[in-house]
């Protein structure tokens, strides 16, 4: 295919506003797969996804389409995820592209996340084609959503497509525009090679491939390829393209998208953001880097049964590089034993990630509550950064402690602002900025602690505007707050990955929110068992796990043995989330718990 009939685009968007059904509707209705193979969804091929509803790996596909021009185009798609977790992975997405699809809900227009989504396009000079989604609904209100791209975007939107992702319209309309609008890729087959991998992912036949974008030069089966940033040689095994499942080609020249596959066994060798050049006539300049990834959120992992380590860590290293933002290390916790310390960009990136470890690797974890990053100033002069509640140093050593804060973007019905100024005050929020969208709706602005956003900020923010807010935030600095370790001690003795850092002036009143539920949480055990929530020495509160024998089997009166074995099967799958601490079998949620309370 000549590089004038290349076009590479994404599609951005809020979450739900329809991205992943476009895409559908543009592989269908060029043909690329027909009516049989079509699977609802089919970019949304992680099980996951699919039960979630939500994108969260990006996917490329290929599609070929003959424009009413007479000629025939090869449109590199490429899905976004629109969760605010998985924001790095549009951008990675972005820097392969020349143009983007800007979907806009007709009854929801312009929310949180379409501004930002927005903005990362303008940021990599995109073309963007705005498209006004879901006109088939009774209240779509186009006009409207079209003066709200121009107010508050500022885009041109007189050139917006009215589409429908679901009934069809507008589809012709999308791929007309795109061979138009979005300007063919510059590249130079006869320069040497220049590749930008936009992501990779493990398969256990063909090792690591790489997803790659070709600046200028060729690519094909047989040539000697080398990473510029790790210094990797390898010979490539195979080159193609994602169909959506990938094909191979005989070979990839500038302006195209697709993978790579070769002689790459080790995780590590594949950077995503590197440049792929030749070994025999390098690319004197490698491509600029991607924005720097840096998770916000840790946690510990552990395995139920320590002899799943190994298996824990292998299953974490084919994970990461698939994922770029995921960072793990090991730990040891004197509750749960050997596990490790993982970072994620967010809750649900956390959620995904455990989950996938549970499904596709089978491994039964214990999770402990998220933390973020605190900087702690010691009297000593230095600071350390500390991800685990666990390690933080004694209030002696302490000089004082500074916690992450970021710019929340919340877009709202005016009917509810008064709402989200009270929850955002209660969470410590400290209010910037609010602006008149249209005559409706408001876009506020404030700085806010991240430790209470991953809590529940925006459980009770949807909450209390009965859904109609959305949020968009990205980190602002670090400042000084009031903060201490929360401590729970079971038996006397204290658990520590039941530790958490809060706010000073909510501690107390924590510490028996989360002694209560703990009590609930915790079966009850042989023996009675205090549970206690403490500051340093001080003790701030008490309850107690009550003491029963449980004797399932003296419900089995008479012989049954295969009832008996059923109930006893059944105890034992209970067991499997527990992990004994001393004498106290903990299950899973009470490691959780801490989120639970308000
Ligand atoms: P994420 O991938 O999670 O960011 O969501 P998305 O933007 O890909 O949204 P998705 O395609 O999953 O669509 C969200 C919901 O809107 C689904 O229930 C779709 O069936 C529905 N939907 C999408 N397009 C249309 C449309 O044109 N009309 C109507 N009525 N519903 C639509």
């Amino acid at each position: 295919m000549q590089t004038k009939n290349i076009r590479n685009f994404s599609i951005i968007a809020h979450i739900d506003h329809g991205k992943s059904t476009l895409a559908d509707r543009l592989i269908e209705n060029t043909g690329t797969l027909s009516q049989r193979e079509m699977e609802a969804q089919v970019l949304d091929s992680m099980d996951l996804e699919r039960e979630r509803g939500i994108t969260i790996k990006a996917q490329t596909v290929r599609l070929n389409y003959k424009a009413k021009n007479g000629e025939t185009y090869e449109l590199n798609l490429i899905d976004t995820p629109g969760h605010v977790d998985f924001t790095y992975e549009v951008s990675r997405s972005l820097a392969a592209c020349e143009g983007a699809l800007l979907v806009v809900d007709a009854t929801q227009g312009v929310e949180a996340q379409t501004l930002a989504n927005v903005y990362m396009a303008l940021e990599h000079d995109l073309e963007i084609i705005p498209v006004i989604n879901k006109v088939d609904l009774p209240s779509a209100d186009p006009e409207k959503v079209k003066k709200e791209i121009e107010d508050v975007i500022g885009l041109d939107a007189s050139d917006a497509i009215l589409a429908s992702a679901k009934t069809g319209i507008g589809i012709e309309d999308i791929l007309e525009a795109i061979v138009e609008r979005i300007p063919a890729p510059h590249g130079d087959d006869d320069k040497p090679l220049k590749a930008l991998i936009f992501d990779s992912y493990f398969d256990a036949y063909k090792g690591v491939i790489a997803h790659v974008r070709l600046m200028d030069g060729k690519m094909k089966k047989g040539t000697k390829l080398k990473m510029m940033a790790t210094g990797k040689v390898f010979d490539v095994t195979e080159v193609g393209c994602f169909r959506p499942a990938p094909v191979e080609v005989s070979e990839l020249a500038s302006g195209d998208v697709g993978y790579v596959a070769g002689s790459l066994k080790n995780v590590r060798d594949v950077r995503v953001g590197d440049t792929i050049t030749t070994e025999e006539n390098p690319t004197p300049e490698p491509l600029p880097g991607y924005r720097g990834v840096t998770p916000m959120v840790y946690c510990g992992l552990y395995p139920v049964d320590s002899a799943d380590y190994d298996s824990l860590k292998d299953a974490l290293e084919k994970l990461q590089l698939n994922d770029a933002a995921l960072v793990f290390e090991a730990e040891t916790s004197l509750a749960l034993g050997f596990g490790f310390r993982c970072g994620f960009l967010g809750l649900l990136h956390m959620d995904v990630i455990q989950e996938r470890l549970e499904r596709e690797y089978k491994l039964k974890l214990i999770t402990t509550a998220p933390s973020v990053i605190y900087h702690v100033h010691k009297t000593d002069g230095t600071m350390i950064a500390i991800d685990n509640p666990a390690k933080l140093p004694t209030p002696q050593e302490i000089d004082f402690m500074e916690e992450p804060f970021v710019k929340a973007t919340v877009i709202v019905p005016n009917d509810y602002v008064g709402a989200v100024m009270q929850v955002s005050q209660d969470k410590r929020g400290e209010y910037k900025s609010m602006d008149y969208l249209d005559v409706n709706r408001v876009m506020l602005t404030y700085h806010i602690p991240l430790s209470e956003i991953i809590y529940d900020y925006f459980d009770i923010l949807k909450s209390t505007t009965r859904g109609y807010a959305s949020l968009d935030y990205e980190l602002a600095d670090y400042q000084p707050a009031k903060l201490v370790k929360l401590d729970i001690l079971l038996n006397g003795e204290p658990v520590d990955a039941l530790s958490t850092i809060v706010f000073a002036d909510h501690a107390a009143y924590r510490g028996r929110q989360l002694a209560a539920k703990l009590k609930e949480i915790i079966p009850k055990q042989m023996f009675e068992i205090p549970i206690q929530a403490a500051v340093g020495s001080k003790i701030i509160a008490r309850e107690n796990v009550r003491a029963f024998r449980k004797d399932v089997l003296a419900k089995c009166y008479g012989g049954d043995i295969s009832r008996k074995r059923k109930l006893l099967e059944k105890q034992k799958e209970g067991k499997k989330r527990m992990k004994a601490v001393g004498s106290v079998e903990i299950p899973q949620e009470a490691f959780m718990a801490v989120l639970k309370i308000h």
